[in-house]
């Protein structure tokens, strides 16, 4: 994860990665799609959500685009890059369109939902436009698009969580799953296009979790991250909670770390985003309990300036943060921290960018995802502030929110040395398939030799890391 800071410093999105079911013999199917996502987790997630839709019409997927009849890109409108991308993608299969006149291509995600039907109309550059929560609809827009009929449908649900749907797993190492457990985001953070592209937030009924972890468990995965914009608000209310003393219960997120916990000690539990207004002793307290919660969250700052956060409307104070990691360091001693940052927010000085280093260095994360701002369309900040940091003050001043992350990583790295961890092997290393690859509970990648003991994907081992590097830790199996 840590190679991940360096290439991810402008743009989180992922360069366009196919997906492949492993998914019955695509001779089967009638036709066949090829998709390729990009953003966040959930969107990564969404694309499973949507193979599984696409399975169950008769389409099978394939990894190579050529041999496609429908294409899709499911789409991230978080930064301006990520949109850049994804239009000189769609460029590239709209050439090839002109020789395979009855190609099909899509768009899917957040700059579906955010253009709507501009892509269709003006720009003529796809066939089927799709937003995140109508990919129910699919089915029946392809066959609208190939009787040449206008496919757009980016309507916004307030109940959608496609909880019944089991995701077919892509590109899956068969040893760690995402399962989504809301959708959406109610917090107005004025920088983000979130809530615009995803709604309001809903939380997807807890037994349907609780299902699907189970099954992927007994399938042979050993770890689930739970997904979410902000974990922490997950509230799900089952029909027949009649309140206090009722035999069925609300259930909130600490409680529903709880119930994936106990499906097995041998099923590690992650998760993904918390909120430093909404995170929970509750929740640091279970996470505690449980040696399978691992032990790491992801808190994103994005300032440490009081002014700045207030504007971002981020709704917690630069003090507020500090208490909250004195908070985690006190119930979870060894808890693994990452953030997310971004430079150069309006109206941002010289003194808010030194309280951004200054926070980040006081939490000592070991990794964080870091941007520049850049102002989306239809945002509060665009609608209040203006965009007033000029591009290379924002980049310098990235660039020294990069290495100071470097030194702190490096730094918690070398904390490490000589500690015995126990992992869970993912795979062969990228190196070498004389190595395994794998991750302690603090989520940090850690490579070692495999040595004559059969172990395979899937297996805990104890490793004593004995080097590293910026980016990782080596060791051997003790
Ligand atoms: N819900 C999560 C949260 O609250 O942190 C993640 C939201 S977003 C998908 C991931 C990250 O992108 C944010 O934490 C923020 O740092 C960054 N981001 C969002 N909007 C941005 C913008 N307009 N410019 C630069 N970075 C942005
Ligand atoms: Fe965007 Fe804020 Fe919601 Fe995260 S919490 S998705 S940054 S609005
Ligand atoms: Fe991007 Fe949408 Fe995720 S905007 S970061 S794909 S929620």
């Amino acid at each position: 994860m840590l190679d991940a800071v360096l290439t991810k410093i402008h743009d989180e999105s992922r360069q366009g990665e196919a997906y492949a079911p492993q998914a019955p013999d695509s001779k089967e199917y009638k036709k066949k799609f090829y998709i390729e996502s990009y953003g966040c987790q959930m969107n990564f997630s969404d694309s499973e959500i949507v193979a599984s839709i696409l399975n169950g019409s008769g389409y099978g997927a394939t990894r190579n685009f050529e041999e496609a009849d429908l294409i899709f890109l499911n789409t991230c409108s978080v930064r301006e890059k990520a949109e850049q991308t994804v239009r000189k993608r769609l460029t590239e299969f709209r050439k090839l369109k002109e020789s395979r006149p009855a190609l099909l291509v899509g768009v899917l995600g957040c700059m579906a939902e955010r253009l709507k039907s501009k892509f269709l109309e003006q720009e003529q550059l796809v066939d089927i436009v799709v937003g995140p929560d109508a990919y129910r609809s699919l089915p029946g827009l392809i066959v609208d698009a190939e009787s040449g009929q206008k496919a757009v449908n980016v309507l916004l649900s307030r109940e959608e969580t496609y909880a019944d749907i089991s995701p077919v797993r892509l590109n899956s190492n068969g040893v760690t799953a995402f399962v989504s457990i809301m959708r959406g985001c109610n917090n107005m953070c004025t920088f983000c296009v979130v809530p615009f592209t995803r709604g309001r937030e809903r939380s997807r009924d807890a037994e349907s979790i609780i299902h699907e972890c189970t099954d992927l468990f007994e399938r042979g995965y050993r770890e689930v991250t739970l997904l979410g914009q902000n974990v922490d608000s997950y509230y799900y209310t089952p029909e027949g909670d009649s309140g206090p003393g009722s035999s069925v219960q609300t259930v909130t997120f600490a409680r529903l770390l709880e119930m994936v916990a106990v499906i097995s000690p041998l099923l590690r539990v992650r998760f993904s985003t918390s909120h430093p207004k909404d995170i929970t002793d509750d929740v640091l307290h279970v996470m505690a309990k449980y040696n399978n919660i691992c032990k790491y969250i992801h808190l994103p700052v994005q300032s440490g300036s009081t002014r700045i956060l207030q504007l971002m409307n981020r709704t917690y104070t630069r003090e507020w943060y500090k208490a909250k990691v004195d908070r985690i360091r006190e119930i979870i001693p060894d808890c693994g921290l990452s953030s997310d940052v971004i430079a150069g927010f309006c109206t941002e000085t010289e003194e808010d960018h030194q309280d951004t280093l200054s926070m980040m260095a006081y939490s000592g994360y070991d990794l964080s995802y870091m941007f520049f701002y850049s102002e989306r369309p239809g945002t509060l900040a665009q609608r209040r502030y203006a965009d007033d940091v000029p591009e290379p003050v924002k980049k310098r001043r990235l660039s020294e929110i990069v290495e100071l992350q470097n030194r702190l990583s490096r730094e918690s790295n070398e904390r490490d040395l000589g500690k015995i961890f126990e992992v869970l092997i993912e795979g062969n290393s990228k190196r070498s398939d004389q190595d395994w690859m794998g991750r302690n509970s603090q989520n940090k990648v850690i490579v070692f030799p495999k040595n004559e003991q059969l172990l395979k994907k899937g297996d805990y081992v104890r490793v004593k890391v004995n080097d590293c590097t910026q980016a990782t830790l080596l060791g051997e199996i003790v």
